[in-house]
């Protein structure tokens, strides 16, 4: 039988806000790719910031990552292997509210990933993987010839945040390009619109 999950809150960026003294440089300089983490889970407030910071929209600061227009076409799917106090699921991140949906995906997170990445060591010990799904229909509404190209930019650029705030955080973090992405699709299409998986990446606590 299939566990109901709730929407789950994630902490207020205020509650991590000023920052950790890390500056944009010294991020670029010492970011490396980590295809191995640390056993345990991420705390939650690890995940909130990862999020809000680079993919959250708020009336006050707007989005971390650009957008063409404003038109917003790239969301992320969180799969959770291990973040403290969330049950392990795949949900979408709500930008305006920042909290987590669960998308009612019966497959196992880590499992699931396992078998969809090209490296799948990677999956043996991330704590949370983060796929930038776009939405094609909204990209050609908006977009037009250019909304291919405009999704997959738009994605690297969320990522590519995501990697910086992750640095900030003294988190590992890898970029994963190389996924079955016809699996992706089967999965995560249905329940976020037809949703096209473009890009993610891998996250968890540092090996020390
Ligand atoms: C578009 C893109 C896709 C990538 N895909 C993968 C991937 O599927 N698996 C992986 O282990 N690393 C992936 N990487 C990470 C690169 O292998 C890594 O950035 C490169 O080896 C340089 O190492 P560094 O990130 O530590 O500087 C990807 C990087 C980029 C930019």
């Amino acid at each position: 039988m299939r566990t109901i999950l709730r929407t789950i809150p994630l902490p207020s960026p205020e509650l991590y806000y000023p920052a950790s003294g890390v500056s944009v440089v010294t991020a670029l300089r010492e970011r490396r790719s980590q295809h191995e983490f640390a056993s345990g889970p991420l705390p939650l407030t690890v995940l909130g910031t990862l999020l809000n910071e680079a993919a959250g929209i708020t009336e006050r600061f707007g989005r971390g990552t650009p957008s063409p227009g404003r038109a917003y076409p790239v969301a992320c799917v969180v799969a959770v292997c291990a973040v403290d106090g969330v049950p392990p699921a795949f949900y979408r991140y709500e930008p305006k509210e920042h909290t987590l949906a669960p998308l009612g995906i019966d497959a196992a997170p880590r499992e699931w990933l396992t078998g969809v990445l090209a490296n799948r060591g990677i999956a043996e010990t991330e704590a949370v993987h983060v796929f930038a799904v776009g939405d094609g229909y909204a990209a050609e509404q908006h977009f037009g010839d250019n909304a291919e190209r405009f999704l997959l930019l738009e994605a690297g650029q969320l990522i590519q945040s995501m990697l910086l705030v992750a640095q900030h955080q003294k988190i590992g973090a890898c970029t994963i390009g190389r996924f079955d992405r016809a699996a992706a699709e089967t999965l995560l299409a249905p329940t976020t619109a037809q949703g096209l998986p473009l890009h993610s990446a891998a996250f968890g606590l540092p090996l020390t």
